[in-house]
């Protein structure tokens, strides 16, 4: 054999790939588990369960019953079961799959393994090569909100299982973060479903007034509470005034496109800059500082679900400030309180202290060190913090002036990215006076007349400023 020297080698990859080529079975066979009342059957024996004392709780044929030990043995190896002292126990993932546990996740299970949703993945090779706009779209001739809105029974199964998923964030949500609220009169949250979040949100804070925004057939049929109420929406259009918009779950079902689309239309119901008006989001960033290789598997692995459903995606946290970022938001923290999943309170004001677009003053130290050779130093750095929104908006100016000898595009960077911000006026300014940059730009060829010098005390200049635009010309 050619390959002998690789001998082992080929048997570790043979073996791997005939483990993952059936990765179907752990969700088919949790399912089942679920269906014939494994778990609650361990759990109201009260004490580790003997399988013969399993097999006669559960309702299956007595041809059968042989087999029971295999499925529990498969399920033991995935985690969901233990066996002790020659019985079965559920481990706390096992928990999960019990009826009454508060925070069971059968209902998202049972959902995941729903052929509507197992179709479209048989669809991927075909959507790779058609121009469908998501696998769901070739497997059902519709997108995933249509047929939502055209199967109750299917519409029914997902909103439940995303209120099963919502029990436990929500729970996590008030132990670890609750002070996210505080302050808030009004919330909206768009996309709630039937409404679980809200109702916690509400319940916990009974002065709050909560709106969940969903769409017609979601909503249809929800009664309120004192302070729950329900409104028919599309947030691609408007989106409720509130204090504060809630988006769980929300943003990694759509584009960037749609993305920025929401995210302006959540920008435009807050209150404005400064007032405490916020967008708190509940989602997941790719490549953070979680490396375990479960969850790593599982963050990716909802990446190909979001491919899979409307050909929109999880993100990297680059990804998310850039979205913020073309929606007009200035500021965002993130609270790695979920798992894999986080809070992101996205802002936009420009109060000392809030570290935002962190890592934009660093790129723009760097964008001005490859500009003019001046090595920002370590103060430099820290002082333009509070405003890094705008350093990386003076990056991508500084590109442009770099790259193009095209006035209008350097107007145009200078114009959208730096002045509308007054923050960043300040910024501009104090680089230019930090930096010859003036100099530079003429050693350049480009000669840059802006008017930032002359109006940056009040209020009414900025808006004067922001009337008439500065102006570059190259010479
Ligand atoms: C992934 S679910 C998240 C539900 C809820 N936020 C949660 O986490 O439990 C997305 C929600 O967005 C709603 N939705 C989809 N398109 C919408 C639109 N254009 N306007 C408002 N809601 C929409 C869906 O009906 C669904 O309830």
């Amino acid at each position: 054999m050619e390959r002998a020297e690789n001998l082992t080698e080929l048997l570790a990859a043979q073996n791997h790939v005939r483990n993952q080529m059936l990765n179907f079975r752990k969700s088919a066979s949790l399912k089942c588990a679920i269906e014939l009342g494994i778990p609650e059957a361990i759990n109201q024996h009260g004490k580790p369960i003997t399988l013969s004392e399993l097999v006669s709780a559960l309702p299956v044929n007595p041809s059968k019953a042989s087999h029971i030990y295999r499925l529990m043995r498969f399920l033991s190896k995935a985690g969901f079961f233990v066996l002790q002292d020659q019985g079965y126990a559920l481990t706390a993932a096992g928990r999960l799959l019990l009826k009454d546990d508060p925070f069971n996740l059968r209902a998202l299970i049972f959902f995941m393994s729903d052929p509507v949703l197992v179709k479209p993945w048989n669809s991927l090779t075909e959507w790779f090569r058609n121009d469908d706009p998501a696998p769901f779209d070739t497997a059902h001739g519709k997108n995933f909100w249509a047929y939502a809105a055209e199967e109750p029974n299917f519409a029914n199964r997902f909103n439940q299982a995303m209120a099963n998923d919502s029990t436990f964030i929500v729970q996590v949500m008030m132990t670890r973060c609750k002070f996210v609220f505080d302050g808030l009169t009004s919330l909206v949250d768009v996309g709630g479903g039937t409404g679980a979040v809200a109702r916690a949100i509400a319940q916990n804070f009974p002065n709050l007034e909560c709106v969940v925004c969903d769409l017609p057939h979601v909503i249809a049929g929800q009664e309120g509470t004192e302070n729950v109420d329900f409104v028919a929406g599309d947030m691609l259009e408007k989106v409720p005034t509130a204090d504060a918009i809630l988006l769980k779950g929300i943003l990694h079902d759509w584009s960037d496109e749609d993305c920025v689309k929401i995210l302006k239309n959540c920008k435009e119901a807050i209150p404005g800059r400064n007032k405490g008006g916020r967008v708190i989001i509940i989602d997941m960033i790719l490549e953070s500082q979680i490396k375990d290789d479960e969850s790593v598997e599982t963050q990716v692995g909802m990446d190909m679900l979001m491919l899979m459903c409307h050909a929109a995606k999880e993100r990297t946290e680059k990804e998310w400030a850039k979205l913020f970022r073309d929606a007009g938001f200035s500021d965002y923290k993130i609270l790695p309180v979920f798992g894999v999943r986080c809070l992101i309170e996205v802002k936009y004001c420009y109060e000392n202290g809030e570290i935002a677009f962190k890592d934009g003053a660093l790129i723009a130290a760097d964008a001005i060190l490859h500009a003019t050779g001046y090595q920002p130093t370590h103060d430099d750095v820290m002082g333009w913090l509070p405003s890094a929104a705008a350093c990386l908006s003076i990056k991508s100016a500084w590109e442009g002036l770099r790259s193009s000898r095209n006035a209008t595009l350097v107007k145009r960077l200078l114009w959208c990215n730096i002045l509308p911000l007054k923050v960043s006026l300040f910024t501009w300014c104090a680089l230019r006076n930090l930096l010859p940059l003036d100099l530079t730009l003429r050693k350049r060829g480009i000669s840059l007349v802006s008017r930032c010098d002359c109006c940056l005390q009040e209020e009414e200049s900025v808006s004067n400023l922001l009337l008439h635009g500065p102006s570059a010309t190259i010479v």
